[in-house]
């Protein structure tokens, strides 16, 4: 099992992640973890700070993706507005692309600030209507292995025809994945993890078969932790690890990255 392999096991299969897959690790920032969802318009700086400061530690070339929170779901709700494409409200549009790119400037301040150097990435640049744009991503990847973090969020999208769309992060962890093949995907949650009973909050360290049964949040225009749960079996299931953890304690963002007491759930990738 995971947690039992020995160092020499461990270099195994770290060896040949390396040789198969792309040495790079995909994080997503979920919208609950970076800012405060009960409270409209509200970023938790420390807890960006103290996750910037892990992911300093973290020495492979990395792409951070964030969430909206309670910026970009507080205004798609207002609005209205969703993730399948329609006319909707134009104003909502620009007030949503608006607090995205606020939320996103505190994340790359705070990265700053912790000597790292991100490079904002508007999914604009990497998307055309609701299709991703497979060179531009894979020019994603030669940026983040020059020392450059490319940092992309969830976002109010033009589609064509006046149609616009709500495009939520972790929609575009699935595109990178399946363009990038990263080593491995992480999403920083507000839980531990999943959990196989609610109550008792008993921890699933590693998903196989059954989908456990998750409660919804109002708020999210793109599905809560369902569509993550969905994009991470996808995901999982092209080959790559992923593993969900608890983004309040970011110190287990970079266990997972080295493989080394880890604590979270794993969708182990199924390689053939
Ligand atoms: C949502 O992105 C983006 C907008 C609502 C504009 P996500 O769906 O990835 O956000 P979180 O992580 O659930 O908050």
């Amino acid at each position: 099992m995971f947690f039992s392999q020995n160092r020499f096991q461990r270099t195994e299969h770290f060896l040949i992640d390396w040789i198969v897959w792309n040495n790079m690790i995909l994080i997503k920032l979920g919208g609950s973890i970076i800012t405060n969802k009960e409270k409209p318009l509200s970023a938790r700086r420390k807890t960006i700070d103290s996750l910037s400061k892990s992911l300093k530690k973290i020495k492979e070339p990395i792409i951070i993706v964030h969430g909206g929170g309670s910026y970009g779901h507080y205004w798609s709700v207002k609005y209205d507005m969703h993730t399948k494409e329609r006319k909707y409200d134009i104003r909502g549009v620009s007030i949503i692309k608006n607090s995205m790119i606020e939320l996103n400037k505190i994340i790359l301040d705070s990265l700053l600030k912790n000597k790292l150097n991100p490079y904002s990435l508007p999914p604009t640049d990497f998307m055309s209507g609701n299709k991703p744009i497979s060179n531009k991503i894979k020019e994603v990847a030669k940026i983040s292995k020059s020392g450059l973090i490319p940092v992309t969020y969830g976002d109010a999208l033009w589609f064509g025809q006046n149609k616009t769309y709500i495009l939520s992060g972790d929609k575009i962890m699935t595109h990178f994945a399946k363009i990038l093949k990263p080593r491995l995907c992480i999403f920083a949650l507000n839980e531990d993890g999943l959990y196989s009973d609610l109550k008792s909050k008993k921890l699933i360290s590693e998903l196989k078969g059954n989908i456990p049964l998750m409660s919804e949040n109002k708020m999210d225009v793109t599905g809560g932790m369902t569509r993550k749960v969905e994009e991470a079996i996808k995901i999982s299931k092209m080959g790559m690890n992923v593993f969900f953890v608890n983004g309040k304690k970011p110190e287990r963002i970079v266990a997972a990255v080295k493989n080394r007491d880890f604590k979270g759930t794993m969708f182990r990738g199924k390689r053939n």
